[in-house]
């Protein structure tokens, strides 16, 4: 007979309950779903809902068994590697089900899960499935376990701890199998008065990756030169970015050059290297650079906020774009360093450089590859941020790449003829 692979599925789970009905539940519905073509699409009916709600408490105990297995090396005779044996009392009958999953999580060593029903073991070719064992068949603990367990301990944060929450995932039932049990009734006592210290304590410096900058010792650096900007950037405080970023990246590149670039601001790689577009989306303005045989030492790069904004995601650091406040602070900075530099002319690269250097919102993707005249006389010419085509999907890359190539040809074929 013919039926819903869900039911198949369904089916599959539900046998491994330990309920005695479980059989009889599924022929019933086997039999109705044979008789009754409305069952299939009726979302309400007690019996496929007593099912479904059986299904799920085997997957929970699946998951459960897969989080808090915790192996014990065995040392076994010459020539062999060590067994790891873990003894794990499951709610239902799911450990052949699950051998699966640990095979492929640990194929590369030789295990063994004990459970009263029965065991699963792993030789590195093939699973093999055993009678039930008992507790005391589990070696005890070893070295291995107060390692964990320090560990365990240091990583436990108690600001964060609610011991609701912490039950339901973890219910008690699984405790005695787990060595860092013994640890969270006193981590847990202990933690409000923990959680009291560390509000007390004062806020710790940000998450930089390399020491703040510091002056350098030697020469003092000419009044008015790009070097004293420099220095003097480092200490902006004019918006909050400045104190989270590792430094202040300031433009490079000679005076008086043909085409002055300007970006966003830095990014992970430019904020600690403290140079402008070194990283990904510098490796592309590189490669566009030597498509039009414009060496690199020729141009002068920058940016139109000296600091890199970013939003802590685990230990990555993404990208966040600076608010036009935070551009329109920084924008003194760069005003400084055109000054200095005297380009021939500008190129912003993306919609915070342009803004920055035209004093008004310019809608990139229609104004690309113009040219406009700033207040001072200086020509800008607008065209796309190199980061935007790192994020168009691979088969729209290569034409994007060409036309950004196209749009900073423009700044230096005009440059050449003046
Ligand atoms: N993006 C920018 O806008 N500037 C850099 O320096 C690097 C990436």
């Amino acid at each position: 007979m013919r039926v819903p692979s869900a039911f198949v599925a369904l089916c599959e789970a539900v046998v491994l309950h330990r309920d005695p009905q479980r059989f009889a539940l599924l022929y019933r519905l086997l039999w109705r779903l044979a008789h009754e073509p409305g069952l299939r699409h009726d979302p309400l009916d007690p019996q496929m809902l007593q099912a479904q709600h059986m299904m799920r408490a085997v997957q929970r105990d699946m998951h459960k068994m897969r989080a808090f297995v915790r192996f014990r090396p065995v040392a076994r005779e010459a020539g062999l590697p060590p067994l790891h044996v873990a003894w794990f009392e499951p709610q239902h009958r799911i450990v052949e089900a699950n051998g699966a999953w640990f095979r492929r999580r640990f194929a590369s060593m030789h295990w063994a899960l004990l459970t009263p029903d029965a065991c699963v073991e792993w030789d590195g070719q093939r699973l093999h499935v055993r009678p039930g064992a008992r507790r005391e068949d589990a070696p005890p603990a070893d070295a291995g376990e107060a390692l964990w367990l320090t560990y365990y301990r240091s990583i436990f944060n108690p600001a964060r701890l609610n011991l609701p929450v912490m039950r339901q995932e973890m219910p008690r039932r699984y405790w005695r199998n787990l060595p860092e049990a013994e640890a969270i009734g006193e981590l847990a006592s202990a933690a409000l008065q923990r959680t009291g210290r560390m509000i007390a304590q004062a806020a710790s410096e940000g998450n930089r990756r390399i020491p703040l900058w510091q002056a350098p010792a030697s020469a003092p650096v000419e009044v008015g030169s790009l070097d004293e900007l420099s220095a003097r950037v480092q200490q902006c405080r004019d918006c909050p970015i400045g104190a989270l970023a590792t430094q202040a990246v300031s433009g490079e590149g000679p005076s008086r050059p043909a085409v002055m670039v300007v970006g966003e601001q830095p990014g992970d790689q430019e904020d600690l290297q403290g140079r402008p577009f070194v990283g990904p989306a510098g490796q592309l303005f590189d490669r566009a650079l030597q498509r039009l045989g414009v060496p690199r030492a020729t141009v002068f790069v920058s940016n139109a906020v000296r600091h890199f904004k970013f939003e802590l995601r685990g230990k990555r650091r993404l990208h966040k774009t600076p608010t036009q406040q935070e551009a329109l602070a920084c924008r003194h900075w760069l005003e400084e360093e055109i000054a200095r530099v005297r380009p021939g002319a500008l190129v912003a690269l993306g919609a915070t450089a342009a803004r920055s250097l035209l004093q008004r919102p310019v809608a990139v993707l229609s104004e690309r590859g113009k040219w406009f005249e700033r207040a001072d006389g200086v020509r800008v010419l607008v065209t796309v941020h190199p980061s935007s085509l790192l994020r168009l999907p691979p088969a729209q890359q290569a034409g994007a790449f060409e036309r950004f190539v196209k749009d900073l040809g423009r700044a230096w074929s005009r440059a050449s003829d003046a």
